[in-house]
């Protein structure tokens, strides 16, 4: 089963809403987001006004929906929640617009895959409160401005390059969620533990820590994983010892690396002589989906160094040769 951050299925919605922190303090890392939003935050009800527009861009599963929730929470607001691709026409922008109350935030997820069409009804709606619907056509057409309650965007995006800058410019302020650090992800783990009434060891807890892709959603699914490992193999502790075996039987390697992750790098080193190859002909190599290489493997295989992005396209890097025990062909 794929380990892959945005692969929701098998419940993982649920583990997703059950272990979202609801505090601040819960929410571990990120400490410079946390701060800056929280002034933010705190400006924003000293002039009993709604806070800027904000936008988070980062990879699945490093928590931009979390943020939305509890900055909702913290201040007190209802959220309402949307989804780029999920708003066909501008009318279903319209209806979400016009429905919300003074305050109120309203979550756009995937906001890089808004229609062009509904996204121009979002710059006037960000800037003054205010819609210019077009009745009519032809030249009977006229304009009426409607306007809206005081509300706060919050986008969230993992490709914030797809993002048109008229929209991206319209953010008050912009924030870029970043892998977390080994110690983080233990904490979270052990966090998860807890609520989930899970008897965890701290050296299998650094042990599915190193494996996690440095990403919270991935931790909380190893871990859930490795409970039922434990559950089935002995008496429900998760030792360290069973989590290697767990992990070893998910086919997580011990740099994270999930099956997906070693074919993309093996077919760079095996079949393109290294690289550099080009997306289309990776993903055509691997059968992986090009989305799901940009989004999911890439991103951390760029982190731990084992791929570069050239102009060109995908290099495999000496680190990567050495994982896999190759013999690098190159003299650097
Ligand atoms: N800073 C954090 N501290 C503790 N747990 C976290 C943190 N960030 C995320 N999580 C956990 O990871 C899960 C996934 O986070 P979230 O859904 O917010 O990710 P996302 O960035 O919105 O991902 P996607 O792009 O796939 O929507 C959350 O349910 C939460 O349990
Ligand atoms: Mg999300």
């Amino acid at each position: 089963m794929s380990i892959a951050p945005d692969n929701k299925s098998g419940g993982d919605d649920i583990l997703d809403n059950t272990l979202r922190p609801n505090k601040w303090d819960e929410y571990i890392g990120q400490d410079s987001i946390k701060q800056n939003i929280k002034i933010i935050i705190q400006a924003a009800q000293k002039r009993a006004q709604p806070p800027d527009h904000l936008l988070f861009y980062g990879n699945s599963g490093l928590g931009k929906t979390t943020l939305a929730y509890l900055i909702a929470k913290e201040m007190n607001r209802p959220i309402r929640l949307a989804s780029g691709p999920a708003l066909e026409r501008a009318g279903d922008l319209v209806a979400i617009l016009t429905n919300l109350s003074d305050g109120e935030i309203l979550f756009m997820d995937e906001c890089h895959r808004l229609n062009k069409t509904i996204e121009e009804y979002l710059y006037p709606a960000m800037e003054e409160y205010k819609l210019n619907l077009i009745l009519g056509r032809g030249p009977m057409a006229r304009t009426m401005e409607l306007k809206l309650p005081k509300f706060t965007l919050i986008g969230a995006t993992t490709r914030p390059a797809m993002l048109s800058s008229p929209l991206r410019n319209r953010f008050g302020a912009v924030f870029q969620l970043n892998f977390y650090t080994q110690g983080d992800i233990e904490k979270i783990i052990e966090r998860s533990s807890r609520l989930l009434n899970i008897r965890t060891e701290k050296q299998a807890c650094q042990i599915i820590a190193q494996r996690s892709r440095f990403t919270p959603r991935v931790a909380n699914r190893l871990l859930k994983r490795v409970r039922d490992f434990a559950e089935v193999e002995g008496d429900g502790l998760i030792t360290s010892e069973i989590a290697e075996r767990a992990l070893g039987a998910l086919e997580v390697d011990e740099m994270g690396l999930d099956p997906s992750d070693r074919r993309i790098v093996e077919t760079i080193i095996d079949k393109f002589s290294g690289g550099p190859v080009g997306l289309q002909a990776l993903a055509a190599a691997t059968q992986e989906e090009e989305e799901s290489i940009l989004d999911i493997n890439e991103p951390y295989l760029m982190q731990v160094g084992f791929i570069e992005r050239t102009p060109k396209g995908r290099l495999a890097t000496k680190l990567a040769y050495e994982h896999f025990g190759i013999k690098y062909p190159h003299l650097i």
